[in-house]
């Protein structure tokens, strides 16, 4: 897709990659609809990017079904007024690490409603005010191919994404809508507490910027690119896990002290 122009609608604005990815897709000249909590936050964003009048503001808790409400309404508005809506970009997520023992069940039912349920209700809602030919990219993880100890229920609802995002590309096929799916390995935003990026840096994880990350979300958008990973070598664990997972499992039992270590400090705290 040539993004110059379009209008896309980007969950999670404010945050670490949601920024990023504002910006780069101001930068190419997209008129983005910047989706988040808090007004300020995103009136700054709107404020610092590219052409700042081209860009809207959504406020809207995804968890709450007020919150899917009123991006719905406001779309289908858009719509009648004859203004196109060209993309979406599910990238709002949340995640937790900690054992499932330690686990509220409420913190698990959140975590998948975000990151899981809230996505695909959009996309469900999208089909009715995006414009065609449209593309539909979901943010999901390494996560979601590799079972990682820590994030049971964050590798749950990314595999559950990654496996709806091919569902339904495959069911939309010749009908001008695309659902792409593209999966960062960890990146320095807010996301990751300060344990995990301890944990990361001691075992050796590299750590993406998220200005990179954004620009290879843009790439996959230009490209309309299915199904992209990112990185080096997780791309590679990835692919080895689905056909042969041992040498991975083996890969990650000689973290697991380490890891635990790093749960046991996550929990404490
Ligand atoms: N960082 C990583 O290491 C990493 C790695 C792989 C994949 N990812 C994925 O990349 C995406 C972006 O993550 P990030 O690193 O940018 O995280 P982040 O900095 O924590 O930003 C997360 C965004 O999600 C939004 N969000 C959280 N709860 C919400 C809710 N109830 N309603 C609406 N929005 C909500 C936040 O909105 P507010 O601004 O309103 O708080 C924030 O903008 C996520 O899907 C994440 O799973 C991240």
């Amino acid at each position: 897709m040539d993004i110059n122009n379009k209008r896309l609608l980007l969950t999670g604005a404010c945050g670490g990659i949601g920024a990023e990815i504002a910006a780069v897709l101001a930068d190419a000249s997209a008129s983005l609809i910047l989706v988040g909590r808090n007004e300020s936050k995103l009136r700054a964003l709107q404020l610092s990017l590219n052409q700042p009048d081209s860009h809207h503001l959504i406020v809207a808790d995804l968890s709450t079904p007020q919150g899917i409400e009123t991006i719905h309404q406001t779309c289908q508005q858009w719509k009648r007024e004859g203004t196109p809506i060209h993309g979406l970009i599910n990238n709002a997520g949340s995640n937790c690490f900690a054992s499932l023992s330690q686990r509220e069940p409420a913190s698990i039912s959140n975590e998948i409603h975000l990151n899981l349920t809230v996505p695909v209700l959009l996309c469900q809602q999208a089909l009715n005010w995006l414009s065609r030919p449209a593309l539909i990219l979901n943010i999901g993880s390494t996560f979601s191919a590799i079972g990682y100890p820590g994030y049971t229920t964050y590798c749950a609802s990314k595999a559950g994404l990654q496996r709806f995002s091919e569902a339904l590309h495959r069911e939309l096929d010749g009908t001008g809508v695309q659902v792409l799916y593209l999966a960062p390995r960890a990146t320095d935003t807010t996301l990751n507490s300060a344990a995990v990026t301890e944990l990361n840096q001691q075992l050796g994880n590299q750590i993406d910027d998220p200005r990179w990350v954004a620009e290879q979300v843009m790439q996959c958008l230009i490209k309309e690119t299915q199904v992209r990973w990112l990185g080096w070598p997780e791309k590679l664990w990835v692919r080895v896990n689905q056909i042969f997972p041992a040498p991975v499992a083996s890969a990650i039992r000689k973290q697991s002290k380490t890891i635990r270590q790093y749960l046991i400090k996550a929990e404490v705290i």
